[in-house]
């Protein structure tokens, strides 16, 4: 993974001290090392894949894995899968949404009794969650299914401890994973959380932790100057500007699910108020190419100038397609002595050029393959990036009180 960064609205004075550098690296250290927040070092335990592996080699027979959960109980596998999962057998079905029509599209055209119902809450209570596992409960129950039979069925990722689902597994026998106390839910793709749906796609997850603790390894040698602290500190600098807002453009179809998996991580983090009370975040835009260059990159090229572009490229790819042809068209013509990973790859590469000439600020990642190895290293990257992010903008980047607000008030709603 080597990383890029092109800043166009420098201004050297705004740019931070190196002591700074420093000192925003230290508090970083010191929040990984710190027992209420585990994200860092969850790869470092093997239990996480010891336990997903278990309950895996229990189910692994069922054709279809429906998994029930919302933000980061959902976004975080969806990735995972979208990205790479292996061609085989396996029906994937998320239920992330309280939408009666999707839930009846997607449970209709599956097998429920082939199915596994993966639920995943770190609190045991989230609504929506519990609503689609209520749903799916009762079908089962209609199919003739007795209240016993149910732990064939269903397993649970909750926290260790608390949380209604945990009481109801322990009293009714179910398999449970565990979602550490100490992690979040958009932390938590590399628990139980992303690790069961992975290993039902074939993912190599141990692949997956190795590319996890390489970037880690990094990250913990680096010390003042490494290409995370580069680019928040850029990032922190740009902001101080007014550019606050963030897009993430992988060259990839695979990868558009981690653009939405970004989105959460960097909003719901970063987006509240500091410690002074004052309204931070910063913006972040889901994008992909090279479609996406014909629906909003005129708006990143030529519109208001208060954004960074972070774009992805995937050097080398699994498959390929030679555009070599006898077509008169004169558009095909121009193409036919290449192929179409060169394309994308110019595409690219023509895209940073040409915001560099309207001097957008732009960061260029490359990643060697689409592989678990680099999934692993991205999403410990961006994760550090995030709680960096939150350390310059003096935020939690582990809580969401406004997320929680709306639902008390959407049961408030309900029972009026
Ligand atoms: O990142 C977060 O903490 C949230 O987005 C949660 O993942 C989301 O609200 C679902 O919560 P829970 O896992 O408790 O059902």
């Amino acid at each position: 993974m080597r990383i890029n960064v092109n800043i166009k609205s420098k201004s050297n004075s705004e740019f931070l001290t190196k002591q700074s550098k420093v000192d925003f690296y230290e508090k970083f250290l010191s929040t990984t090392q710190n027992a209420n927040y585990g994200f860092f070092n969850l790869t470092q335990e093997s239990s996480h894949i010891e336990s997903s592996k278990r309950v895996y080699e229990k189910f692994k027979a069922r054709r279809n894995f429906v998994q029930i959960g919302i933000g980061g109980s959902a976004l975080g596998p969806q990735m995972l899968i979208d990205a790479l999962g292996k061609k085989n057998d396996k029906n994937f079905i998320f239920l992330d949404n309280t939408d009666s029509e999707d839930i009846f599209h997607k449970l209709s055209e599956i097998d429920l009794k082939d199915s596994l119902f993966y639920i995943v809450s770190k609190s045991g209570g989230t609504a929506e969650t519990i609503a689609s596992f209520i749903i799916c409960y009762n079908k089962l129950l209609d199919l003739g299914l007795t209240e016993d039979e149910m732990k064939n069925y269903f397993v649970f990722s909750t926290d260790p401890k608390s949380g209604e689902l945990r009481e109801l597994a322990n009293t009714h026998g179910f398999d449970t994973l565990e979602i550490p106390s100490n992690v979040g839910g958009r932390f938590s793709v590399l628990t139980s959380v992303g690790l069961l749906p992975a290993l039902f796609a074939q993912i190599d997850i141990d692949q997956l932790f190795a590319g996890a603790n390489s970037k880690r390894d990094e990250i913990l040698k680096s010390k003042e100057s490494s290409d995370l602290i580069e680019l928040a500190s850029a990032l922190k600098c740009l902001y101080d500007q007014g550019i606050d807002q963030t897009i993430l453009m992988p060259y990839s179809s695979k990868l558009k699910s981690l653009s939405h998996w970004f989105v959460q991580l960097w909003g719901e983090s970063l987006g509240k108020n500091d410690t002074k009370g004052v309204a931070q975040g910063l913006t972040p835009i889901p994008a992909y190419g090279a479609t996406d260059q014909h629906s909003q990159m005129q708006l990143f090229m030529e519109g208001k100038n208060d954004k960074v572009l972070i774009l992805l490229e995937v050097e080398k790819r699994k498959s390929n397609y030679k555009l070599a042809n006898n077509l008169s068209l004169n558009s095909a013509k121009k193409l036919s002595n290449f192929d179409l990973n060169s394309l994308i790859s110019a595409q690219l590469k023509g895209t940073l050029q040409a915001l560099s000439d309207r001097d957008r600020n732009t960061v260029h990642i490359q990643i060697e393959e689409n592989n678990e190895f680099a999934m692993g290293q991205m999403i410990i990257y961006f994760e550090s990036l995030t709680v960096l992010m939150g350390s310059y903008l003096e935020v939690d980047p582990f809580n969401q009180p406004g997320v929680e607000l709306g639902k008390k008030y959407a049961f408030e709603y309900l029972n009026s």
